[in-house]
């Protein structure tokens, strides 16, 4: 691996591109994550946000580029050396995606049967911590279709964490849920930038970006239009950029 390249950030993207038959969704994005950082990557839907987070966990194959995840070159590391480096990573799919046949606990087990070695105390005592992070702990032996949209999510963020990840994704960690639930799931997202956890958080809801990013990546055409803070982004006179703040308003 070249040297030069090497970098402490916990997610590096080198012009990375993607197109499904004739239609190009990612077309070159480039751009290095800050540790401990919560990043926010917004854009119309449609305009490759969970592609992105797919070739960043390395569950699609990018057409062109390279992405370092925690220090491995995901696109070249043999399987063992994928695999380390995505037990660093925890992941809030869209659509929450708990176990349906499985109690909140087991859900939350999942990760830590996999790949732990713990006794049965020790794994029942990380899955009640794990849970009361979330504000969850009194639902342990419930099941997921018992939830709400918001407890669902919070429950899935208890499992991503499990393993202790030093990045954590998102997709759409808000989407559906009223502003107050949001606005918990915000506070947990912020809460894990506290723990020196680094996050990037794709969605729609400019709300929950202004409140809880530190920095904002905004994609359209294929490409990042713009990579800052809020307030550069609310002082950004291209006029997408303009046209997209108002409507997401
Ligand atoms: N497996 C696939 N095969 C073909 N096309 C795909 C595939 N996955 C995504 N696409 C296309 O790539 C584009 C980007 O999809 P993606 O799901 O990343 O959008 P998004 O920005 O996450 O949208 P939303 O905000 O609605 O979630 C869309 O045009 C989609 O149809
Ligand atoms: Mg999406």
């Amino acid at each position: 691996m070249d040297v030069k390249t090497k970098s402490e950030s916990p997610i590096v993207v080198r012009g990375l591109k993607k197109a499904f038959g004739k239609v190009v969704v990612l077309d070159g994005i480039t751009f290095e994550l800050v540790s401990g950082q919560v990043t926010c990557v917004l854009g119309r839907s449609g305009t490759g946000k969970s592609v992105l987070l797919k070739l960043l966990i390395g569950l699609q194959k990018p057409d062109a580029g390279t992405i370092q995840l925690a220090g491995h070159d995901i696109l070249t590391a043999p399987l063992t050396e994928l695999n380390d480096a995505r037990k660093k990573v925890g992941f809030l799919f869209q659509q929450s995606a708990l176990y349906d046949s499985m109690t909140i606990g087991e859900n939350v087990a999942f990760p830590l049967r996999r790949h732990g070695k713990l006794s049965d105390n020790d794994l029942r005592e990380r899955i009640h911590k794990l849970l009361e992070s979330v504000d969850m702990d009194r639902d342990l032996d419930k099941m997921p279709s018992d939830l709400s949209g918001g407890m669902r999510k919070r429950v899935g963020l208890a499992r991503a964490l499990a393993l202790e990840p030093a990045i954590v994704m998102f997709d759409e960690p808000t989407a559906g849920l009223d502003p107050i639930t949001a606005a918990e799931i915000a506070k947990l997202i912020v809460g894990l930038r506290d723990r020196h956890i680094t996050s990037i958080v794709v969605t729609h809801d400019i709300h929950t970006a202004r409140t809880i990013a530190d920095r904002l990546i905004v994609l359209d055409g294929g490409k990042s239009l713009f990579d800052g803070t809020f307030a550069e982004l609310q002082q950004c006179k291209l006029p997408f950029i303009a046209q997209f703040m108002k409507d997401a308003a």
